[in-house]
């Protein structure tokens, strides 16, 4: 099997190794890439928000799968070129990956679906806006609707602040504060069949214990010893299953990773949000413990093929710490890798690109040895003015050995 990989980041770099893995693939191609990625696979320098550019690439080398990494193409539409073009895609077209481009969107097809998710108001105006969080007490939770990278999201006990926010916004959803442990969980689809993947935990803040700023992530694990037995099964019949009958039922099926934020609250699985493409960092703690082979399940999601299918993963932990530049998430300097990176056994270093540099993967027996590893590694690399949260998976390892 020949594969055209979409993206440039550390969870493009994991997805590779995977598919890397998987006997089936012959070949690996990846537009953009990274430096990382071009170890394993041939890197195509094309601008990944020029469809036609995209599909062109495809055709070039003549790929049995086409795999898409990043939310920006998916939303842009990417995918409907390449299935009109008659390429196998894994990537949900442009109106399903409305399910991470507007949280309207989200709001609307998770209620015909009957899914749990925070009460909310879409609003449009300032009127509106007053009303919505006059309805709702602190804390308020004020989203913009659109794709904002990360940074379309207030939760604020001040309400001028909420509303400052919400007026900055086009369209934004104001909804009800969410009490509860946070984890994502994903699913593989074909459009009509979803399989579960095992859940994840990521560190969105900056620095160690929940400080600081918001990020695209500083670390994650999996598995959750503290999760319920039964969170799986539950979220794909509670979350996964109804929310791709739904989009079914709409003529939009999504075929490709639905992305499923949840808060565990004391009143049961809520939904957050949801993204249409595997998350960064989770997937460089997912595809470490895959055992199902990687490409073979992605083509069976593209070609409408996984009723039946079954997901396997080894009995292992992993944990991921990221290295990130000196002033990440703000204003990230430019920095220079070190030309040689530490080989540890059971670690894998996923190199990144902007202000996350890279982060590096332990795996082992339980969290404890997983995290030693991640640890070991990462304190090893040095790029001057870059630093790591210390605390990745700590309290989940502690409450592991407690077990
Ligand atoms: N209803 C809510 N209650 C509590 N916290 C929330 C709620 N919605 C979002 N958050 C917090 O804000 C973060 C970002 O919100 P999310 O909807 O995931 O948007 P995005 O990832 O697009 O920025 C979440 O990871 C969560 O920590
Ligand atoms: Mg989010």
């Amino acid at each position: 099997m020949r594969i055209l990989l979409v993206g440039g980041g550390g969870r493009e770099h994991a997805l590779a190794l995977g598919l890397k893995a998987d006997p089936e693939v012959t070949e690996i191609h990846c537009a953009p890439g990274n430096a990382g990625i071009a170890e394993i696979a041939t890197l195509h320098d094309v601008d990944i928000l020029d469809n036609g550019a995209v599909v062109a690439l495809a055709q070039e080398l003549d790929v049995d799968l086409v795999v898409i990494g990043p939310e920006a193409p998916l939303v842009n539409g990417v995918c409907d070129q390449l299935r009109a073009a008659g390429f196998a895609t894994f990537g949900p077209s442009k109106a399903a990956a409305q399910l991470e481009g507007s949280k309207n969107f989200a709001k609307e097809v998770m209620h015909d679906a009957g899914v749990a998710t925070a009460k909310s108001f879409t609003c449009e105006n300032r009127m509106e806006i007053e009303k919505a969080l006059d309805y709702f007490s602190p804390p308020y939770v004020v989203k913009d609707d659109g794709l904002a990278g990360g940074k379309g999201v207030v939760v604020t006990d001040d309400r001028q602040v909420a509303l400052d926010h919400a007026l900055s916004c086009k369209r934004v959803v104001i909804e009800e504060f969410l009490d509860g442990p946070e984890i994502s969980l994903f699913g593989i689809s074909d459009g009509k069949t979803i399989l579960a993947l095992e859940p994840a935990q990521d560190f969105k803040r900056a620095l160690d214990g929940d400080q600081g700023p918001n990020t695209g992530g500083m670390g994650a694990y999996s598995p959750l010893p503290w999760a319920p037995s039964d969170i799986v099964e539950q979220t794909h019949r509670e979350v996964l299953a109804p929310m791709i009958a739904e989009m079914a039922a709409r003529g939009t099926p999504f075929i490709g990773l639905l992305y499923a934020g949840l808060s565990l609250t004391d009143h049961g699985i809520r939904v957050i949000e949801f993204n249409a493409r595997f998350g960064d960092p989770e997937t460089q703690v997912l595809i470490p413990r895959l055992k199902t082979p990687l490409a073979s399940l992605l083509y069976k999601a593209a070609t409408r093929n996984l009723e039946g299918e079954k997901i396997a993963w080894h009995p292992l932990s992993a944990v991921t710490v990221v290295l990130a530049a000196q002033g990440y998430p703000t204003d990230p300097k430019k920095y220079q890798l070190v030309a040689k990176l530490p080989t540890i056994a059971d670690t894998f270093i996923f190199q990144a690109g902007g202000g996350r540099i890279l982060s590096a993967t332990g795996v082992g027996s339980d969290l404890t040895e997983a995290r030693d590893r991640a640890y070991r590694a990462i304190s090893q690399i040095e790029v001057e003015g870059s630093f790591y949260r210390t605390d990745i998976a700590f309290n989940a390892s502690v409450a592991e050995k407690g077990n």
